[in-house]
């Protein structure tokens, strides 16, 4: 058997129709960017999201990007981020000339651990992004009480976790910005490159806004230096269509994610993922562990099963990022979670059948091991 890490043709061939219409629209409209398409998707986000004002923009790391930009980051600024999280996070703080300060993760959901944020805040501390990795979030209450008290804004990193929750917060709903990303293989997926961006802030959403065009207000006026951060019509309407689907497929990627633990229950040699009590894991992804991944991702593919790991390398080990000075050793956690993380397929479309053949692979390379 052939199990895929992600189909994205099997959800398409179950909204064809509607997805179809939608994008004709906006063909036949001839209205290619912004415009009422997207004006209705921030509508409708922002009320699935329970936030006050959802900005469309062209990608996850430009909702990152503006949302910096919005807030005043700049060179001699610092920003408190992760190690472990895809590279955008870090990037965008990098490219506005600022130096991201990483501090290491809580092994037992892969996110920033909170309690060791206060020391690595300095008088050049502007802005803190904590990442909601996989699709859990994290120990946000913490973090949001820890800056309040300090005025450091808070810029959620909610690429991977649209409509998940911890006990009363919501994701990307605490901070003064919530980025989200609608990268093809994201829960909420485009046709393409596109982000949002979340805020319940009413001055916040005007400044972003104006950035989202280059600064401009009005038009061909620019008090400010923005960028080309906007939203293409199309791509609005299929997220759109999509938007009305999500929970139902957030729904099936939890009962795949109960599926593998009642499957891989006791198996030696596999840590799975922990959710935490009171949040909802949106699943993303379903991050196993293994001291002997790179051995089991080969049984896995050998068997015809499709994993990733994310990710290979922390950030404060990447080359670009040499000139920051960490040693490796320094984040102990994030370095030993990159050498034992692995993704396993997940997506809602996901059979009974499938899911129990990739256990069962998993389950025959577990008695392999444990025979050697
Ligand atoms: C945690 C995280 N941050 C930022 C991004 C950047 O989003 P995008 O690829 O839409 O630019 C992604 C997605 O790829 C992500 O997973």
């Amino acid at each position: 058997m052939r199990v895929p890490l992600l189909d994205l043709g099997r959800q398409y061939a179950g909204i064809k129709p509607e997805i179809d219409a939608a994008v004709t629209r906006v063909v036949e409209s001839q209205h290619f960017v912004l415009g009422p398409a997207v004006a209705r998707f921030e509508e409708e986000l922002a009320a699935y999201c329970g936030v006050g004002f959802a900005v469309g923009v062209s990608s996850g790391t430009d909702a990152l990007i503006a949302s910096l930009m919005a807030v005043g980051i700049g060179p001699g600024d610092e920003v408190i981020t992760t190690p472990f999280t895809f590279f955008a996070t870090a990037g965008a703080i990098a490219r506005l000339g600022a130096k991201p300060v990483f501090v290491d993760i809580d092994p037992a959901d892969f996110n920033i651990d909170a309690s060791f944020i206060d020391r690595a805040i300095t008088p050049r501390t502007k802005a803190i992004i904590p990442v909601h990795l996989f699709g859990q979030l994290c120990d946000i209450e913490p973090i949001v009480e820890l800056t309040a008290k300090r005025g450091i804004p808070v810029i959620e990193d909610a690429a991977q976790a649209i409509g998940a929750s911890g006990g009363a917060r919501r994701a990307g709903t605490s901070g003064v910005a919530g980025c989200l990303s609608f990268f093809p293989s994201k829960n909420l997926g485009a046709f393409g490159d596109a982000g949002a961006v979340l805020t319940n802030d009413d001055g916040f959403f005007r400044k972003l806004k104006i950035l989202r065009t280059h600064g401009a207000e009005p038009k061909y006026f620019h008090g400010v230096i923005g960028g080309n951060f906007r939203l293409d019509a199309i791509q609005a309407a299929v997220l759109s269509v999509k938007l009305g689907r999500l929970e139902a497929w957030t729904d099936a990627r939890r009962r795949n994610a109960q599926a593998y633990r009642r499957l891989l229950a006791g198996v030696r040699g596999v840590v799975l993922p922990k959710e935490k009590p009171g949040f909802r894991h949106i699943y993303n992804q379903f991050v196993i562990r293994s001291a002997r991944r790179d051995e089991l991702m080969k049984h896995l593919k050998d068997a015809g099963v499709g994993t990733e790991v994310y990710y290979p390398l922390p950030l404060h080990m990447q080359e670009c990022f040499a000139y920051l000075g960490y040693a490796p050793g320094s984040m102990p956690e994030a370095e030993k979670a990159a050498r034992e993380v692995l993704a396993l397929p997940i997506y809602p479309e996901l059979t009974t059948e499938e899911i129990e053949y990739v256990a069962a692979e998993i389950k025959v390379w577990a008695d392999d091991v444990a025979r050697d």
